[in-house]
């Protein structure tokens, strides 16, 4: 896939994994917009570069969502929409972790995708374009200390696959990236033992998926879980559930 002059959606483009990959297309000559709630964040991580703009959305906000649409399509349209936005909780069901809290992820990591999905593929039916969908290796083996996040991942993986085959002959391409644990913010609170790949490595390893056609895009430990999921579920579950609050 050719990125020069795409114009791109990043959700959540204003850190981590989602900054670093506006960077690297914007690079290749991509108009990148990314999205986020902090304003001052987002307008920041846009100065970093020329070909970036910041939109303050929230993927809860369903008007706002709509609002970004519209602005994509009064513009050109969209060719690459990347749902990387996402929260992370790790807490221990018995100690009254907040409901509100609980649901609050699942409508960030579940819901967002859904909606970015629902709002933009009338209009990149129109055109060829690219659905990127940002899960986890932990949609493959769950992490027992994050249950929802674990299930949500989990649930955009297969929400892909059927997306994919849906899809199939039309001109959307829905691509999946599951990454490892990357050196980004969310990872921060997890065991330290578990090894941290660099934003930029994972973003090298997806352009090169993109370039190459990768439906799936597995880099470093995401592939060794997807392999261990299927040929032993249950000892690749012990091995990473087994320090779950290191
Ligand atoms: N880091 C890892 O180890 C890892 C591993 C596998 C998968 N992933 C996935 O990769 C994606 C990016 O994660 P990251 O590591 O880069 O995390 P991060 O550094 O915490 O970045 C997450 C971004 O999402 C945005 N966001 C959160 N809630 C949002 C909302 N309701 N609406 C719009 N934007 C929202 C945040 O900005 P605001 O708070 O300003 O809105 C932030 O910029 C996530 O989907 C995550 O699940 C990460």
């Amino acid at each position: 896939m050719e990125l020069h002059q795409k114009r791109i959606v990043i959700t959540g483009g204003g850190s981590g994994i989602g900054l670093a990959m506006a960077l690297a297309l914007a690079a290749e000559g991509a108009q990148v917009v990314i999205t986020g709630r902090g304003k001052a964040k987002l307008a920041e991580a846009a100065s970093k570069h020329a070909n970036i703009s910041a939109y303050v959305c929230d993927v809860t906000d369903e008007a706002a969502v709509v609002a970004l649409r519209d602005a994509m399509d009064a513009a050109g349209g969209t060719d690459l929409l990347v749902n990387n936005a996402g929260v992370m909780h790790r807490f221990d069901v018995t100690q009254g972790f907040p409901l509100e809290k609980q649901l609050q992820e699942i409508a960030i990591d579940v819901s967002g995708p859904v909606r970015l999905v629902h709002h933009f593929l009338p209009q990149m039916l129109q055109r060829a374009s690219v659905i990127v969908n940002v899960s986890s290796g932990l949609a493959y083996v769950p992490y027992a200390a994050a249950p929802i996040y674990s299930a949500s991942k989990a649930f955009l993986h297969t929400y892909t696959q059927s997306l994919r085959a849906q899809l199939a002959g039309t001109s959307v391409r829905v691509v999946e990236l599951l990454p490892p644990v990357v050196d980004t913010e969310m990872a921060a609170e997890l065991d330290p033992s578990f090894a941290r790949m660099a934003p930029e490595k994972l973003v090298a390893a997806f352009i090169k998926g993109l370039k190459n056609n990768v439906d799936e895009i597995t880099p470093g430990q995401s592939a060794q879980l997807k392999l261990m999921s299927r040929l032993a579920p249950g000892f690749i579950f012990q091995q990473l559930n087994k320090n779950p609050w290191g």
